[in-house]
């Protein structure tokens, strides 16, 4: 996509052939900057800290910081150690231990000297197959819009959560993919971008991306989206995940949940957009999904811009009150109309599934 005419993926290698480098998302939306990583470590604090985030590019970044790591030390010892920082560092996202277990099995029968190559032809591999997988999900997406659309002169109303745009992959995006194809074809949508709380990643990042791509939007609270269902302002939801289980139970951003059951008592259409590599072939029930429990100190404070431009964090509560942290939630697959994949779209149920991907058994590894 493009900033300012000019055309970006959200991560990509530098000239010299080794450095990575990423566009900071927390420093998004006041200010654009890109941040170079040189080691395996630089690789895991970003994925860590959230200056990369998104299940697909957490995927993409820890291929290239397994890069990073045997560009210095090709041992075996070295791969496994860095294997396992990377996969430490976020626990929800299932794109990162597929990207882990691909480039793992490719790697470890390799002289060491071969290692280093290796690995970065196949994380480039990665980030371009990103791309055309996050095309054909908006191909495959654009479809729902254009039947949304039939027969209205307003715009089709798409309520979306956290943020899963290009931002979160490589390039266009998972959720926003359908969404940047329909406004590009000239068809109106509005999208209605919940803030996400605690992060913000909707208020902070979707809302960047659709102003920057020209994409009609508003931002609304986290409690917003059930009134607005009620009301009809809302025409279909169209969420990410981060993992979706062999049976299609979708786990993503914390309040994805309560966004499905006030769509289910609506009849509002309920898809979630999601690349292959975010299934989790070995997983049955959405239940055993690890949840990812993040720092209180993203609950009780904010920051923002000031009135002079400068960036500041302000607490939200009493000195003293405590937070829980839960970043992600669990939508059972009946809650879910329907799956969009690069393959197709598919109901959220095991047999759905399999139609699309006759070649996966449910209970088997993931990559
Ligand atoms: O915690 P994050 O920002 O990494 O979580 C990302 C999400 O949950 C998004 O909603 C997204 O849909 C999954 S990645 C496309």
């Amino acid at each position: 996509m493009r900033v300012d005419g000019r055309p970006y993926r959200s991560i990509w290698l530098d000239e010299d052939g080794r450095t990575v480098v990423v566009i900071d998302q927390t420093r998004l939306p006041h200010s654009f900057a890109t941040r170079r990583l040189h080691t395996v470590e630089d690789a895991a604090d970003a994925i860590r800290i959230m200056v990369v985030r998104g299940a697909p590019l957490i995927g993409a970044t820890a291929a290239y910081g397994l890069a990073l790591a045997l560009a210095r030390d090709p041992s075996d010892g070295n791969l496994e150690s860095a294997i396992a920082l990377l996969a430490a560092t976020r626990p929800t996202a299932v794109n990162l231990r597929w990207a882990l277990e691909d480039l793992g099995r490719i790697l470890r029968p390799l002289a060491a000297g071969d290692r280093a190559a290796a690995a970065y032809r196949r994380a480039g591999e990665i980030c371009d197959e990103d791309v055309a997988i996050n095309r054909a999900i908006g191909e495959n997406g654009l479809a729902l819009i254009e039947q949304a659309a039939q027969g209205r002169d307003s715009p089709v109303n798409v309520l979306t959560h956290c943020n899963a745009g290009w931002l979160a992959a490589v390039d266009w995006g998972t959720a926003l993919a359908p969404l940047y194809m329909a406004h590009d074809k000239g068809i109106p949508v509005h999208v209605w971008v919940d803030e996400t709380r605690p992060r913000n990643q909707g208020a902070a990042l979707t809302a960047w991306e659709l102003a920057r791509h020209g994409v009609p939007h508003t931002v609304i609270v986290d409690n917003a989206g059930g009134h607005l269902m009620q009301r009809g302002m809302v025409d279909l939801c169209i969420t990410g995940t981060d993992r979706t289980t062999a049976r299609g139970d979708v786990c993503n951003k914390i309040g994805t949940y309560l966004k499905a059951l006030a769509a289910s008592d609506n009849d509002v259409p309920f898809y979630v957009a999601l690349p292959h590599p975010t299934i989790d072939w070995s997983l049955a029930d959405g239940a055993d999904t690890p949840i990812e429990q993040r720092d209180e100190d993203e609950v009780l404070t904010i920051t923002g811009r000031d009135e002079a431009g400068q960036e500041t964090k302000v607490a939200l509560t009493p000195a003293g009150s405590r937070a829980a942290n839960y970043a992600f939630d669990v939508t059972p697959a009946r809650l879910v109309t329907a799956l969009i994949t690069d393959r197709g779209v598919c109901d959220a149920s095991e047999e759905g599934l399999q139609t699309l991907f006759p070649d996966r058994a449910a209970g088997a590894p993931s990559s």
